[in-house]
C-alpha cells in the first residue's frame, strides 16, 4: 500500500479549530497518511496564531510561510509564491484547505495549478454579498477544489446549482464543531468567569472585525453607542480584534470601551484563548458576533446569538439553531437584544451531523478514494 502525502493548510485564527480535529484523525492511520502542516503567517500575533496552537494540542506547523498582513493581493500573491514552492518540493497527493480565508483560497489556486488534487473543508457556503472577500475565496476554492466536504444540506444545495458533479460534494458534518465537543468539558472547568468577577448567565460576549462593520467610522459610532446602551442592563465582554483596535483609534471612538478591571459596559480584553472564549460563550447570556464560527458555535451551546451581519453563509443557524440576523442598523442590534432578554426564550436543535465525527469521516472518504 502507497501512504498518502497530505499538506495541510491553516492561515488564520478560525482555521485554527477546524484543522485540528483532521490531524487528529490522521494520526490514527499513519500506514496510510504521511502529513506536513503549513501555516502561512496570516496571522501571526502570539494571541491570534500560537495560543490555539497550545490550546487545541496541536503540532507545530513543519512549514510556516511567515506573509503576514498586507492587501488582499499583497497577501494572496505572498502566499501563492511561498506555497508553489512548498508544493514543488515537497509533491504532495492532496492539499488539504479549510474554510473562507485568502489563504484558503491561495494556496487552492496555487496546487491545482500544479496538477496537485485539492480538497476544501467547509465547501458550498454562500452569503451571496460579493463585498465579502470571503465570499470571493469561497468562490474561487470551491470551483476548483476535487473534494468538497460540506457542513449542511444548504451547502450541497449551493454546490449543485453551480454544477458541481454529485460525486465531488460529501457531506461530513461540521469540523469546528468536532473540536467544541472535544474540548467542552475542559472549557466548562476553567474558573475564568469567578476570576473575571462574571456571573453565569450575567453577561454577553461579542465578536466585532468585518470589515463592512469596522472600516467605516459611521457604521462602527453607530453600532458601537447601540452595543454600550445594551451593555448598561447586560456587560459586554470583547476580545478585540486587531483589525477593530487599529480602527476605534484610528476614528476616536475608544471611549466606547472600559478598559478598567471592573465588570461594566463593553469591556474590552485582548484576543482570548480557544477555551477561554468557549468557557465565556457558553456562560454567556447572549452572544453579538460578526464572524462565521461563532453563529455555529452558539447554536450547538444553545446560546442566543445576534449577527450583525445582513446576511449569513450559514442560514443553518437560524432555521434550526439560535442565531437571529439583524445587519447593521443599530435599532435592530436593540430590537433584536431586548427580544432575547426580555422576550421568550429560543430554542433551537443541533443540526445533523454535528456530532464531533466530521474529521474522521473526512479522512475516510480521502483514504476510500486516494488510497487505492
Ligand atoms: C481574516 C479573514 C476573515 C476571518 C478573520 C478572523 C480574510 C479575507 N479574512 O480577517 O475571514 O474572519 O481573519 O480573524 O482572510 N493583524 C494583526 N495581527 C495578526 C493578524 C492581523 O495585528 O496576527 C491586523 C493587521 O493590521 C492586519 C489586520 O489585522 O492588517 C487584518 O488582518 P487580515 O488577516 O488581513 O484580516 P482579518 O481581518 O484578520
Amino acid at each position: 500500500m502507497v501512504k498518502i502525502k497530505v499538506v495541510n493548510v491553516v492561515g488564520a485564527r478560525p482555521n485554527f479549530m477546524k484543522m485540528a480535529p483532521i490531524i487528529d484523525s490522521m494520526n490514527r492511520y499513519p500506514a496510510q497518511i504521511e502529513h506536513v502542516l503549513v501555516h502561512t503567517g496570516q496571522h501571526y500575533d502570539e494571541k491570534m496564531s500560537k495560543a490555539f496552537f497550545d490550546d487545541l494540542g496541536m503540532p507545530k506547523p513543519g512549514i510556516n510561510l511567515e506573509v503576514g498582513s498586507g492587501s488582499h493581493a499583497e497577501q494572496t500573491a505572498k502566499i501563492m509564491v511561498a506555497f508553489e514552492k512548498v508544493c514543488l518540493e515537497l509533491k504532495p497527493d492532496l492539499v488539504i484547505v479549510v474554510g473562507d480565508v485568502n489563504s484558503t483560497m491561495a494556496c487552492t489556486i496555487t496546487a491545482k495549478k500544479l496538477g496537485i488534487q485539492v480538497a476544501h473543508v467547509e465547501a458550498g457556503l454562500r452569503s451571496r454579498d460579493m463585498t465579502m472577500p470571503e465570499e470571493i475565496n469561497r468562490l474561487c476554492t470551491d470551483v476548483l477544489c476535487d473534494y468538497l466536504f460540506t457542513t449542511d444540506h444548504f451547502a450541497d444545495e449551493n454546490l449543485q446549482g453551480e454544477g458541481v458533479p454529485a460525486d465531488k460534494i460529501h457531506f461530513v458534518g461540521n469540523v469546528m464543531i468536532d473540536t467544541l465537543v472535544k474540548h467542552k468539558e475542559m472549557a466548562a472547568s476553567l474558573d475564568l468567569c469567578s476570576k473575571m468577577g462574571l456571573a453565569p448567565g450575567g453577561y454577553a460576549t461579542m465578536t466585532l472585525h468585518r470589515p463592512g462593520n469596522v472600516d467605516d467610522p459611521k457604521i462602527l459610532a453607530g453600532l458601537l453607542e447601540a452595543l454600550a446602551s445594551i451593555a448598561k442592563e447586560l456587560p459586554i465582554i470583547f476580545p478585540i480584534h486587531p483589525r477593530t483596535k487599529k480602527m476605534a483609534v484610528q476614528y476616536n471612538l475608544g471611549h466606547y470601551f472600559n478598559t478598567d478591571d471592573k465588570v461594566e459596559g463593553i469591556w474590552c480584553t485582548e484576543p482570548l484563548g480557544y477555551l477561554e472564549f468557549l468557557h465565556l460563550n457558553m456562560n454567556a447570556k447572549l452572544v453579538f458576533t460578526d464572524s462565521g464560527g461563532l453563529q455555529e458555535e452558539t447554536t450547538v451551546l444553545g446560546v442566543p446569538c445576534v449577527t450583525i451581519r445582513p446576511n449569513t453563509e450559514r442560514p443553518i443557524t437560524c432555521t434550526e439553531g439560535t442565531n437571529v440576523l439583524v445587519g447593521n442598523d443599530p435599532q435592530k442590534v436593540l430590537d433584536a437584544a431586548d427580544s432575547i432578554l426580555h422576550g421568550p426564550a429560543l430554542n433551537g436543535r443541533v443540526p445533523e451531523k454535528w456530532d464531533g465525527k466530521a474529521a474522521e469521516r473526512i479522512v475516510k472518504v480521502l483514504m476510500d478514494n486516494l488510497n487505492q
